[in-house]
């Protein structure tokens, strides 16, 4: 199989334009021209470190909120935990990248020439350091990761290996897996590298990582999908999102442009969300990198999480097979009635959302541009219309509105890409941005190994008893 053919990379360091300055972090720091992301970074991060020490010693007995049973019971619903910088969820507006809504980043981060939709290159520069970066650290990130996608024959052999059986997102976790045989984050710790260093090698295995998750996810679909043809060589002149496309077999403009925006909105989505949690609690441990994403991909395999986009098109096909391509809304009020008796909505609700996602709207926006004629789509829209309302009359589901994955497998399905095993693999190389953006920064801030306090049934109940007693002594 021919594998990429790669240049060497030049480290820019042009003059550009002023960074804008977004996020609360970076509001303290004055902004540097650099295009090498580490040199960057490494400018930032003893900043950051010093500003979080000095919250922490000021602050660190401030209680930030109360833990109650049904807490523990629903899941840990809104406990604050965890320290996440990357992104931010509020539950009505939805995500923000440190700072930045969808619509902004849209607006704001670097586009490919002839493009409308944001590089996922310039996504990840934003989550990594909390500025908008300029089109000359954009094009500086494309070509680290051009540069980096090469993946060891081992691993392509282990892929070619795979019965085709194995779901995609198995086989996708355990390359991830087996690449850790190349982590420079493992190497260096056992080579006793100090503490102070370690957010490097992150850098360094996520940079990596980041820029082989392509290709490895190509060859699991040309091999499952397309008799196992070659995903062909990278163009060192191509963005991250084109020579994705190109692996994978498609050539179509649009195409092309929706995997940049799918890329960039599936990125991240706080730290409370299982893939994103699993990375943190894993990396906690000082895996490596490959390790702790590989662990997140096997969390977002899960059916209420990322495999929800897969489902949501079994679903829509199921409904035309059905009862056909133009179904009136009450034919599919009775089918989401039908659903309802077995199993859940897929691609409606959302354990922190409680309006409609906005990552959702973007890829409708996308649609009503594009495809707006598209069959699927239309019933995507008439569930729009039909689900909310059918969900809220069951008085339970907090959240009737649809999600991120309500929309994303009908744009893909339109474009040719209709084995919706896949999805999820798409949905996972988008969320290694996120999380390994983060991961930079929790060895940077010498993150702890997380070690949360759980309790049996038996030992909560005494503690509320015990709790009880001391209420009712205290109003006596
Ligand atoms: C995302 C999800 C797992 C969140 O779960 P959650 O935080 O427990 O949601 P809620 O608090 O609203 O759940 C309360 C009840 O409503 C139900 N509910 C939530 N969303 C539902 C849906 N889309 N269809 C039917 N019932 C739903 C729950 O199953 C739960 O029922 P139960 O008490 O009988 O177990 C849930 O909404 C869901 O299963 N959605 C469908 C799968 C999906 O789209 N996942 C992708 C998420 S990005």
């Amino acid at each position: 199989m021919p594998l990429p053919t790669r240049s060497f990379t030049r480290l820019i360091n042009s003059t550009v334009r002023p960074n804008h300055l977004v996020g609360l972090q970076s509001k303290c720091y004055s902004s540097t021209q650099a295009t090498d992301l580490k040199e960057v970074l490494r400018d930032l991060i003893p900043k950051e470190q010093k500003r979080v020490a000095a919250f922490k010693s000021q602050h660190k007995d401030v209680p930030i909120g109360q833990v109650t049973v049904d807490m523990i019971y629903g899941g840990m619903r809104g406990i604050k935990g965890l320290v996440y910088e990357t992104s931010v969820l509020d539950a009505n507006e939805g995500i923000r990248f440190r700072g930045k809504t969808i619509t902004e980043c849209q607006a704001e981060l670097p586009k490919a020439k002839g493009g409308d939709e944001p590089l996922p290159e310039g996504l990840f520069w934003l989550l990594a350091t909390s500025q908008v970066p300029t089109q000359q650290q954009v094009d500086w990130v494309t070509k680290e990761w051009n540069n980096r996608a090469d993946i060891p024959q081992h691993v392509v052999t282990m892929l070619n290996n795979f019965p085709a059986q194995l779901h995609p997102m198995s086989q996708f976790s355990a390359a991830i897996t087996v690449l850790n045989l190349g982590s420079k984050f493992a190497r260096a710790y056992s080579d006793n590298v100090p503490k102070s260093k370690y957010w490097e090698y992150v850098y360094e295995d996520s940079m990596d990582l980041i820029a082989k998750l392509p290709t490895i996810a190509s060859i699991i679909y040309r091999n499952l999908y397309r008799d196992g043809s070659a995903i062909g060589a990278i163009d060192s002149k191509k963005d991250w999102s084109w020579n994705f496309a190109t692996m994978l077999g498609y050539d179509n403009k649009q195409f092309v442009e929706l995997l940049r925006l799918y890329l960039t909105i599936h990125s991240d989505h706080e730290g409370g969300n299982v893939s994103a949690h699993t990375s943190h609690l894993v990396g906690s441990a000082l895996s490596d990198p490959y390790l702790s994403v590989a662990a997140a991909m096997n969390g977002l395999a899960g059916p209420l999480h990322g495999l929800a986009n897969q489902e949501v098109l079994i679903w829509i096909t199921k409904l035309v097979e059905k009862i056909g391509e133009t179904p009136s809304d009450e034919q599919i009020k009775q089918y989401v009635h039908e659903t309802l008796k077995t199993s859940v909505v897929p691609g409606f609700g959302h354990a922190v959302l409680r309006k409609t996602d906005p990552r959702y709207t973007c890829q409708r926006d996308f649609a009503l541009k594009h495809l707006p004629n598209d069959n699927m789509f239309k019933i995507v829209s008439q569930l729009y219309k039909v689900v909310p309302q059918l969900l809220g009359e069951l008085g339970k589901v907090k959240n009737p509105w649809p999600n991120v994955d309500a929309h994303s497998g009908v744009l893909l399905q339109h474009y040719g890409m209709k084995e919706m095993n896949f999805y999820t693999v798409l949905f996972g190389v988008s969320r290694a941005l996120g999380v390994l953006s983060q991961m930079i920064w929790s060895r940077a801030l010498g993150f702890p190994l997380e070690r949360p306090k759980s309790m049996s049934t038996d030992g909560l109940m005494a503690l509320v008893a015990a709790t009880g007693d001391k209420q009712k002594s205290k109003a006596a």
